[in-house]
């Protein structure tokens, strides 16, 4: 497999057949889209929200893509109004597992693409640990996103503890395939998946490229046992740490497309430096 990437998007060469002919030859390839997208938490005030959204669009060309922000619930409609003619996509940081109803406190798929959404984040690590999305939680979130038209970003990733005691793929596993086994494999091509090692999150310490690649790759193996066109067509981004200073790197590797940015995507400057490493 040779592989060739540009700016913005990753160039997979995934065969090459040649015939008897002397110089004739066919290849196709599969084309990934890269993404960038910031995750804001719960941080910053409205009027902070809107000057960054403003300083990151004030930042790209027309034709960029590929980059976009989640943003806390109550801002996204100012966010939207910001960003709306410009190349920045907008995210939600989860979205119910309902549709609609008795629910106080969550936010449905349906009010989020009304605010603008084209993104929601469901099963970020900070969820599962402190609010207690289970699995099967996560999985029912994927669904109802994909109800609403809005695209889910899956996260998954592994404890400290948990690499430590070798059970990274297995956790990889199980959390991937609660979602496949609920939405089934081709909803898989219609996401993002974002391999988020929970030990490197807003810790500052980030995972080798070798490591994430590792993982990235198997992600991408086990969907290609379920299915080849899947595989090649889903995004699979990093997230843990990413800073302008080791994006290039961690981009570099075949199988990451992009990556899920937390603490540097609260500057202006450190998210477009991550942004033009792709
Ligand atoms: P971080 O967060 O970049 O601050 O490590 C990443 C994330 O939680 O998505």
């Amino acid at each position: 497999m040779i592989k060739m990437s540009r700016k913005q998007s990753k160039l997979e060469l995934v065969a090459l057949t040649l015939y008897d002919k002397p110089f004739s030859f066919s290849w196709s390839y599969v084309m990934r889209q890269s993404l960038v997208m910031g995750n804001w938490k719960m941080n910053g005030s409205r009027s902070d929200g809107l000057a960054l959204a403003n300083a990151i669009a004030a930042g790209l060309n027309d034709g960029d893509q590929g980059i976009a922000v989640c943003v806390p619930y109550v801002y996204l409609s100012d966010v939207h109004d910001v960003i709306k003619n410009t190349p920045l996509v907008l995210g939600g940081q989860n979205v119910a597992d309902q549709e609609s109803g008795a629910y106080t406190g969550e936010i449905s798929g349906a009010m989020l693409k009304e605010c603008g959404c084209t993104y929601a984040l469901v099963g970020h690590s900070e969820r599962r640990s402190y609010y207690g999305d289970t699995d099967e939680s996560v999985a029912t979130r994927f669904c109802q996103a994909q109800k609403q038209n809005i695209i889910p970003v899956l996260c998954v990733g592994e404890t400290l503890e948990e690499r430590e005691s070798d059970k990274t793929f297995a956790v990889i596993d199980r959390q991937l395939n609660a979602v496949i086994d609920m939405a089934g494999i081709n909803a898989i091509a219609e996401s993002v998946i974002a391999y988020e090692p929970v030990w490197a999150i807003g810790t500052g310490k980030t995972a080798t490229d070798d490591q994430a690649q590792e993982v990235h790759k198997y992600i991408r193996e086990q969907i290609a046992a379920k299915s080849q066109a899947v595989a090649e067509k889903v995004q699979i981004l990093y997230g843990g740490s990413v800073k302008p200073e080791n994006a290039k790197a961690i981009f570099a590797k075949p199988d990451i497309d992009g990556g899920l940015i937390g603490g540097a995507s609260l500057d202006a400057a450190s998210f477009l430096a991550i942004y033009q490493a792709i």
